[in-house]
């Protein structure tokens, strides 16, 4: 039987990159995001490619929108045996001593409680599939703070703790749990949702940077822990364009 596979975050970036992947590597895949529009466009060209996929609106800030998606997990034609919690993102970057607290809202909502909600509400249907994994996209942000980064590295470190602590949590039960942590990955709302919708701003972090990593990169490095053989956890992965040694080491060329 098909197992299924769940993305947060599909409707563009590495949430879609990974659904388009993971539907490759013979996945029904339940697609899933707030842009209904983006979703479906996103299920043709999986079937036009030979897989297959579901749409499912979902906003994870919302109980009630989570619980739809669990529904549709039940309803999904096999075992949830992989949640990608890849919902999240960027906003501001502001210092601590004037960073906007509706900006440190939405992304502690988004990031940290949208892991928390769903992996809630999907945690039954993976356990019972007998082989579960659950893959929390955090960054490299994740353990790392940088200057007007606070609100996002806070985030972030959050959603490093959860996958932390879960896999001590279901040590002894069939769920692993698997941290990817990116560097600098050039997709392309990314920036623009940081920013405030202000391509000129988005661009200039990846202004000169032979190479940044691509949402496919990411999905690459997902697959290839979530097809690896179940006892097999790859605790956490952390990938970085060669042009970035560190937050603060980028190599850029021709500025
Ligand atoms: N790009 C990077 O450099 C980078 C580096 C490290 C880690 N990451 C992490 O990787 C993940 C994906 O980033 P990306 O670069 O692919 O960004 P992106 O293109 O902006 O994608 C973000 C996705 O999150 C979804 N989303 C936002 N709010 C949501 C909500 N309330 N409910 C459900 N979905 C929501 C968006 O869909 P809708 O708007 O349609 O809901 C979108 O599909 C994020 O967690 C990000 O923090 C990115």
């Amino acid at each position: 039987m098909t197992s299924v596979a769940i993305v947060t975050g599909a409707s563009s970036g590495i949430g879609a990159a990974s659904a388009r992947r993971l539907a490759a590597e013979g996945f029904h895949v339940l697609a899933a995001a707030r842009r209904t529009d983006r979703l479906t466009g996103l299920v043709a060209e999986i079937e036009a490619a030979g897989g297959t996929a579901t749409a499912v609106a979902c906003d994870v800030t919302s109980a009630e929108s989570v619980a739809g998606l669990a529904a549709a997990a039940e309803a999904a034609p096999g075992p949830v045996t992989l949640l990608v919690n890849n919902a999240g993102g960027a906003r501001g970057l502001d210092p601590v001593e004037s960073g906007a607290v509706g900006d440190w809202q939405w992304m502690y909502d988004v990031n940290v409680l949208g892991t928390l909600r769903v992996t809630q509400a999907l945690l039954p249907a993976l356990e019972a599939s007998g082989a579960g994994t659950i893959v929390i996209v955090s960054s490299t942000a994740g353990f790392t703070v940088y200057e007007g980064g606070g609100g996002y590295t806070a985030a972030k470190h959050a959603q490093t703790a959860i996958a932390g602590t879960l896999r001590l949590e279901l040590c002894g039960r069939p769920v692993r749990v698997v941290e990817i942590d990116p560097g600098m990955v050039k997709t392309d709302e990314f920036g623009l949702v940081r920013f405030d919708g202000n391509a000129g701003k988005a661009a200039a972090t990846y202004a000169g940077v032979p190479e940044p990593l691509v949402a496919e990169d990411v999905a690459d490095c997902i697959a290839w822990c979530a097809t690896r053989p179940h006892h097999v956890n790859v605790d956490r992965l952390v990938v970085r364009p060669l042009a970035q040694a560190a937050q603060h080491k980028v190599h850029r060329v021709g500025l």
